[in-house]
């Protein structure tokens, strides 16, 4: 790769953005309702794109994106188990679509993002079998409801992540700490549900010949010793690369459950190195000058790890044979330079990935918005566009990455 190469993308390619409804939406009665993150800010209000979603479709469109992933909230369309859609709620997510479709943005849906109905919550979340019966009925209404207009479904949005900081780490709501066989319960019946719910999807989502879609996103992170020789260092980072990415992935995809997925959906950000228990990364209170003096480079919350999406990219390929779309990346920085680097070492390897045979269909720039960063509030600033969260109207603002980010979904292309 020289200086002044284009990189071009395939016909189709999917360039896009993503946001998730308790991030953005406001107005919302979930578990995160009551919940005050670290900056003292909750997502009561969010960035009102419960009501400004016709300005945020405007600004895709403007963007020069073709896609975009989103969740519907279930906790806006059923009010108790197995009850029949709020047709109001549904009608407003019909809009949404619809105001997409007329500006050629396909959608793709994501029906759980870190978020339940309170009465989920109550019976246990999804340490709770029943949750899976209660999801699935869910989700074959919501497709009844909507085969017409999406197609690209996301079932599960970080399955990993979810049971890991709600009953591992204590940082998301119930706020569980070193719960193993909780984090464990979760994820085998987060699994299951994502089977079941794939087949009624692929079984009862068709429209006009049109097959539906369907996959998890899968955060990957890669786990590594900060001293090579170091035991303590090693073992830490195996034990979470062991319970975080290989668990997970035989959890969804393992054996015959496989088959259940038309694609992958890959959430990417970086690394996290261990020095002995300790995550070296800025998320876990890392001091910034020490994760440079060790010559990191950081974003506000990982090390960034561009290699590494090659690697991962090769590795799903090879073992599960499915279609991936970059479901998640970007980095939080208030430096525009640094996330415009970032943006093309990333797409540079995700290109170098897809010259060597992986198939790719897609990438969705996290995030269209400044947003409610669940623990951190306000804080990280991972938007293309900024959100004046102290103005009442929540004005948006490009900021540089968003014209960076548009030439290329424009061009299909990254020049280099
Ligand atoms: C991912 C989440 C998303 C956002 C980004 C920064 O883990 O899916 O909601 O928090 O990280």
């Amino acid at each position: 790769m020289n200086h002044g190469d284009i990189l071009q993308f395939p016909p189709g390619f999917l360039w896009g953005t993503a946001t998730s409804p308790t991030q953005v939406e406001g107005h919302i009665e979930n578990e995160w309702t009551n919940f005050t993150a670290q900056d003292g800010g909750n997502c009561r209000i969010a960035c009102d794109n419960y009501h400004r979603y016709p300005e945020d479709i405007d600004w895709l469109a403007r963007l020069g994106t073709n896609a975009y992933r989103f969740g519907i909230e279930w906790s806006r369309l059923q009010s108790a188990p197995f009850a029949p859609l709020n047709q109001n709620e549904l009608a407003r997510y019909g809009d949404l679509l619809d105001r997409l479709k007329a500006k050629n943005i396909t959608p793709m849906v994501v029906l759980h993002h870190f978020s339940n109905p309170p009465w989920i919550n109550a019976a246990g979340g999804w340490t709770n079998a029943a949750a899976i019966s209660m999801f699935t009925d869910y989700v074959r209404k919501l497709v009844a409801a909507l085969k017409e207009k999406v197609f690209l479904w996301n079932t599960f949005n970080e399955p990993d992540t979810y049971a890991c900081v709600a009953y591992l780490l204590g940082g998301f709501p119930p706020q569980r700490k070193w719960k193993l066989g909780e984090f464990r319960r979760v994820i085998s019946h987060m699994a299951r549900a994502h089977v079941q719910a794939s087949r009624i999807i692929r079984r009862e989502g068709i429209f006009a010949g049109r097959k539906p879609e369907v996959g998890i996103a899968k955060n990957w992170t890669f786990f590594h010793a900060h001293q090579k020789f170091s035991p303590w260092d090693r073992l830490t980072a195996f034990a979470c690369h062991y319970t975080f990415n290989k668990f997970v992935l035989d959890a969804f995809l393992g054996g015959g459950r496989r088959r259940a997925s038309t694609f992958i959906g890959l959430n990417y950000y970086g690394r996290v190195r261990f020095h002995h228990f300790r995550a070296l990364i800025p998320a876990s209170g890392a001091p910034v000058k020490t994760l440079k003096d060790f010559g990191f480079v950081c974003d506000d919350m990982v090390e960034r790890y561009p290699e590494g999406l090659g690697k991962i990219l090769a590795y799903l390929h090879r073992k599960f044979h499915l279609p991936i779309y970059i479901t998640e990346h970007g980095a939080a920085s208030s430096d525009e330079n640094f996330r415009a680097r970032d943006l093309r070492e990333n797409l540079a390897a995700l290109h170098g990935a897809m010259a060597g045979g992986v198939d790719v269909r897609g990438f969705f720039y996290w995030s269209l918005l400044d947003n409610f960063e669940w623990q951190f509030g306000y804080t990280k600033k991972f938007g293309l566009l900024a959100v004046d969260f102290t103005d009442p109207k929540l004005p948006r603002t490009p900021k540089a990455l968003a014209e960076a980010y548009s030439q290329i979904c424009r061009e299909n292309a990254l020049r280099v």
